[in-house]
């Protein structure tokens, strides 16, 4: 095979198109290998490479990356061709500050990490479009569910914590000699009612459930007692109900903070909280539903434990003999989290209850 002008183009396409299964994992490297590619090919009069400097102009505006999508422009224009119109006037649409995303002052997220992120979600999402053949109606579908999931209240943050929240609270939280983090849920309200002593979580005069009596203590990582630290507690009726989410339910139902003794020690009563199926009418339902999983969590306590100096730590507490603890739908049991619970009998008025009992373990700031 002889190359002419036309035929170098090609050949430096291919060339390219071999190295295609590698790149394809770097979306980035990728488009900018086929800018070089094209800007040496009309450089060298080679022939055509405005479809690939289009690609690469609508990749580099997709990311934001003016700097090179502007080289991108300028190229086309100088090859002759017409330079496609900035898609939807907006190219730079990723800096998350200006979506009221991500704090002034945020080093972690800036906007090269974002662009970097957000990179590597399109081409992952891009290659498994490829690699399941994806159809234009699976796609419409894929589309309107998730329509119907932002249009749903707390579908969206409770479709992600089921899916993706275990893998960031893994990331963020390692194993730091204290107590392990669980992830947060979708049902978590600020500003729960300051109990006072002895504690007991608001609750219905009939509320169902057996009497649980939690007790333990807050300690630093030698085993210091912290008094004054925060427990900030919320669980689910024995239906699965949040309340402030659930109509019907008093505001504040079963959730309440306290703070600890001068011992760090604390105790409240409340209910056993039973396990639950997750909202399962919404997207994620209808999704689990397709994926033929269920849509239980096994019973837990959420808890939000601060005190000054300490990373704040949150988690949830388990119930041994769950039958929900090996195939929770959200995967976030960690068996550090699993306590027993003890059968009791109240000596003043010989009534039974549950005594379940966890000391949780901060870590400096
Ligand atoms: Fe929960």
């Amino acid at each position: 095979m002889s190359f002419g002008r036309e035929g170098r183009w090609e050949e430096a396409a291919a060339a390219f198109a071999r190295a295609d299964e590698t790149m394809a994992k770097f979306a980035w490297m990728r488009q900018h290998a086929r800018r070089l590619v094209a800007e040496v090919a009309l450089a060298e009069g080679w022939g055509e490479p405005a479809r690939w400097l289009r690609e690469a102009l609508a990749f580099f505006e997709g990311c934001g990356n003016e700097r090179i999508a502007s080289a991108c422009r300028s190229l086309l224009a100088r090859s002759g061709t017409a330079v496609p119109r900035r898609r939807g006037g907006a190219s730079v649409p990723l800096d998350l500050r200006a979506l009221n995303l991500v704090h002034e002052r945020s080093e972690k997220m800036s906007n090269a990490r974002l662009e970097a992120i957000f990179t590597d979600v399109v081409t992952s999402l891009q290659r498994i479009i490829a690699e399941h053949q994806v159809t234009s109606d699976e796609y419409r579908v894929a589309t309107e569910w998730l329509t119907e999931a932002g249009n749903q209240g707390y579908e969206i943050p409770l479709l992600l914590d089921v899916f993706l929240s275990p893998t960031v609270d893994d990331i963020n939280f390692a194993e730091n000699g204290g107590t392990e983090s669980n992830v947060e849920g979708p049902f978590y309200v600020a500003e729960a009612p300051l109990l006072s002593r002895p504690y007991v979580l608001p609750q219905r005069d009939d509320e169902p459930g057996d009497i649980l009596v939690f007790s333990g203590r807050v300690l630093a990582g030698d085993g210091t007692p912290l008094p004054g630290a925060m427990l900030d507690i919320w669980h689910a009726t024995s239906n699965g109900e949040y309340s402030r989410f659930q109509p019907g339910l008093p505001d504040y139902n079963l959730r309440g903070r306290l703070s600890t003794d001068e011992d760090g020690s604390y105790e409240f009563r409340t209910v056993v909280p039973s396990p639950y199926e997750i909202p399962k009418t919404g997207a994620t339902g209808k999704l689990l539903a397709g994926l033929g999983r269920h849509a239980f969590r096994p019973g837990h306590i959420h808890f939000k434990v601060s005190c000054q100096g300490f990373r704040l730590l949150t988690t949830q507490i388990y119930f041994e003999g769950d039958p929900w603890l090996g195939s929770d739908v959200a995967g976030a049991v960690k068996p550090s989290l699993v306590i027993s619970l003890e059968k009791r009998e109240s000596a003043s008025t010989q009534l039974p209850y549950l005594a379940g009992s966890y000391d949780f373990v901060l870590t400096p700031a």
